[in-house]
């Protein structure tokens, strides 16, 4: 099965995942919704359970989620975190039917997680949230990361869309190609900002802006 693929999993596709395994479970879930394109499960999938690795507990804030699977596997890896709130400006309508079939199959997140129509700067952060974001276009990720630092808060994104344009690359780009010198930069920010940076990536067949940035405050 092509993981990168855009089309929408659905109901024809539910004989391929018929294993006893949690992620099996969590793609029939997303197979009866039929609203999700295929690599945003893997996506989401490869993100959380690495990111429940290093962080468990505390509420969930998924930024930029569209349909906030990655807040729901977050919750289902880990029933520590009481609560989640997944916030874009424009939440899909199918966010509500993918959610509908996360519940049907484990009543336990049902009330727990929050769907807020918001631009990022508006938000309300807490010290102890874990502030996650997959795929948040160019700047947009360095939004996410200082609104992190501004409240001392762990973080995890994956980058995409890097914008060069006017973009601080700290004179690396001789070196690195562009993307790459952006990412290694926001490290170097975080780590001067007091942040302890962890640095993995995610199965590039899936897409190939893969790189995975953890930090944790002191
Ligand atoms: C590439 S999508 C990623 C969606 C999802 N996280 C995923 O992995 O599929 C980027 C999302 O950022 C949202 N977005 C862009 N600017 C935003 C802002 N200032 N505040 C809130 N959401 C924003 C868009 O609406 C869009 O849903």
């Amino acid at each position: 099965m092509d993981r990168s693929s855009r089309n929408r999993l659905t109901e024809k596709l539910l004989p391929q995942f018929a294993g006893d395994t949690l992620f099996d479970a969590i793609a029939r879930a997303v197979c009866r919704a039929s609203c999700l394109p295929r690599k945003e499960l893997y996506e989401a999938w490869e993100v959380a359970r690495r990111v429940r690795r290093r962080f468990r507990g505390g509420r969930i804030v998924d930024m930029a989620c569209g349909h906030g699977l990655l807040a729901q596997i977050l919750l289902l890896l880990d029933d520590s975190s009481p609560v989640a709130l997944a916030a874009d400006r424009h939440i899909p309508k199918s966010a509500a039917t993918l959610a509908v079939s996360l519940n049907d199959s484990w009543p336990r997140l049902r009330d727990r997680i929050q769907f807020v129509e918001a631009d990022l700067r508006d938000l309300q952060l807490h010290h102890d949230d874990l502030i996650v974001s997959s795929h948040a276009c160019g700047g947009l990720t360095d939004l996410i990361l200082d609104r992190a630092v501004e409240i001392g808060a762990r973080v995890a994104v994956l980058p995409c869309c890097h914008d060069l344009k006017d973009a601080d690359l700290s004179g690396l780009q001789g070196w690195l190609d562009g993307p790459l010198a952006m990412d290694v930069v926001r490290v170097t920010r975080l780590r001067s900002q007091g942040y302890r940076v962890f640095t993995q990536q995610i199965p590039g067949d899936i897409t190939p802006k893969n790189r995975l940035l953890l930090a944790e405050p002191p």
